[in-house]
């Protein structure tokens, strides 16, 4: 167990490095232009430290390094596959695996395998891919979790906890034969990285069964909620973040996973469940939309470095120091009295652009306008997670307007050290220092599926 008072370090040390490169305002302003105002249009070569995602920007071990090399190429019954397959059965306690080459891979087979038209997905907030692919098999997502999740200056300790009241109102609404499952992500992105308690779980998993409901993970992020369970939740600080993890998975009939971020690893996911009849189901359809059962768009070798990165990441030194990197630098910007989401999350720091940015108006995309004038303050990328990603109604067209304009500055695994969080802190607060000057962005190319990722933009 880790004693708050005593200094923490991470627990590897640095064995080949990727140079940095700095750029001058005058290249950024031009950049930017090009990009339209959205930091996933920037070139990477253009960034200095790079906050944009946790997904996918994982250093990896010499262990997976090695296990690469060990990479079993073959079309059918690859032993990286088996092996993967073990390791999950191990870790999650799921009986049937299918790799996916990501987690939007697992997410458009399990939601056309359960979800008919006309049904319900409730799920603890929403999170892009996950509700796009809910939506276009025909469901209508229900936003379930607790309202303190929408409130940035609420300090609850399990702020992806689901309402039970929300829930059950919901199942008497529309019956519970028009609910094939609920979605449950530990922990929440878009609530800022904040965790669900095994209580939760545990008593949304009773509410499930009683009504036959099933209960689906999105456990893209659990080993960071299964240490947040063990630094908050009374009886587990004993409890070792791997046993954890298999008691929270336990609640669960099935999971989709997006291996690039707890999983330590560049590429690859998969979908896990119990069901037979369902894992039938997702491995007939994976043949079609990613490869065969035993490799689902992966190559053995990274089957191979997901394996070995799943028995990194559930030791407790490693997630430790994993969120505790993000804890540090949410200390720094506290120092700077910098508006952010609190406590702070499992793999990023939540600034809130609407507090930041108080002047401009919502439809004037406050988030989008914080992200593109850090980039050009100071190199650094992070992301919106606002009204640009939150998208338009499938239904109405109309624009959501969701309670929380943030911006997402992510922490990729094992890359940076204590001194890259100093230099962005300083950056952040600069850009705070002389916010009154900052303006309004107009969107003048709206993409149709998943905007945010290519929506372009001009100054107002
Ligand atoms: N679920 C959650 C909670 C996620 O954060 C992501 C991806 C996915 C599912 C989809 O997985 O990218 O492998 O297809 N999040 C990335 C991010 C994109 O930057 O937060 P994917």
């Amino acid at each position: 167990m880790f004693k708050k008072h005593i200094p923490w370090a991470e627990p590897y040390k640095i064995k080949v490095v990727e140079p940095l490169k700095m750029t001058s305002r005058e290249d950024r302003l031009k950049a930017i232009h090009e990009a339209g105002y959205n930091t996933f249009l920037l070139r990477s070569e253009d960034v200095y430290i790079d906050f944009l995602t946790d997904s996918g920007t994982n250093a990896m071990s010499d262990a997976q390094w090695a296990g690469m090399m060990m990479g079993d190429e073959a079309y059918a019954g690859s032993k990286n596959f088996y092996r993967l397959e073990a390791a999950v059965q191990k870790y999650y306690g799921y009986k049937h695996l299918v790799p996916t080459h990501q987690g939007r891979g697992a997410e458009n087979l399990l939601s056309q395998a359960m979800i008919k038209p006309g049904d319900y997905v409730p799920g603890n907030m929403y999170f892009t891919t996950t509700r796009f692919h809910q939506e276009k098999a025909g469901a209508t997502f229900i936003d379930v979790i607790i309202d303190e999740a929408h409130d940035t200056a609420s300090l609850h300790p399990f702020k992806g906890n689901i309402d039970l009241q929300k829930y059950e109102d919901l199942i008497n609404r529309v019956g519970a034969d028009k609910i094939p499952y609920i979605c449950v992500a530990a922990t929440v992105n878009m609530a800022g990285g904040q965790p669900i308690s095994m209580e939760n779980i545990r008593a949304v998993k009773e509410l499930s069964d009683k009504h036959g409901i099933k209960v689906m993970l999105d456990a893209t992020r659990a080993v960071e909620n299964a240490y947040f369970i063990q630094q908050r939740e009374d009886g587990y600080s004993d409890k070792s973040v791997a046993a954890i993890l298999l008691e929270l998975s336990g609640y669960s009939d099935g999971a989709t996973m997006s291996g690039k971020k707890d999983l330590l690893v560049n590429i690859g996911g998969f979908v896990a469940v119990n069901d037979w009849d369902l894992f039938e189901e997702l491995r007939n359809m994976v043949v079609v939309y990613e490869g065969l059962h035993t490799y689902g768009g992966l190559a053995g070798r990274d089957m191979e470095a997901m394996a070995i990165g799943l028995e990194e990441a559930v030791q407790d030194q490693n997630i430790s120091a994993r969120v505790r990197q993000v804890e540090y630098f949410g200390k720094l910007l506290e120092k700077a009295e910098v508006p952010f989401i609190k406590p702070v999350g499992g793999h990023a720091i939540f600034l809130d652009a609407k507090q930041f940015y108080p002047h401009i108006d919502q439809e004037q995309f406050p988030a989008q306008v914080l992200a593109a004038d850090l980039y050009v303050e100071s190199g650094v990328r992070a992301m919106e997670r606002g009204i640009v990603s939150a998208g338009r109604d499938i239904v109405t067209g109309k624009n959501h307007k969701p309670k929380l304009e943030l911006v997402r500055l992510t922490i990729p695994r094992r890359v940076y050290t204590q001194a890259h969080f100093d230099v962005v802190a300083y950056y952040v607060e600069e850009l705070y220092k002389k916010r009154h000057e900052a303006k309004g962005l107009k969107m003048v190319y709206e993409p149709k599926y998943l905007r945010f990722f290519q929506a372009r933009f001009e100054r107002l």
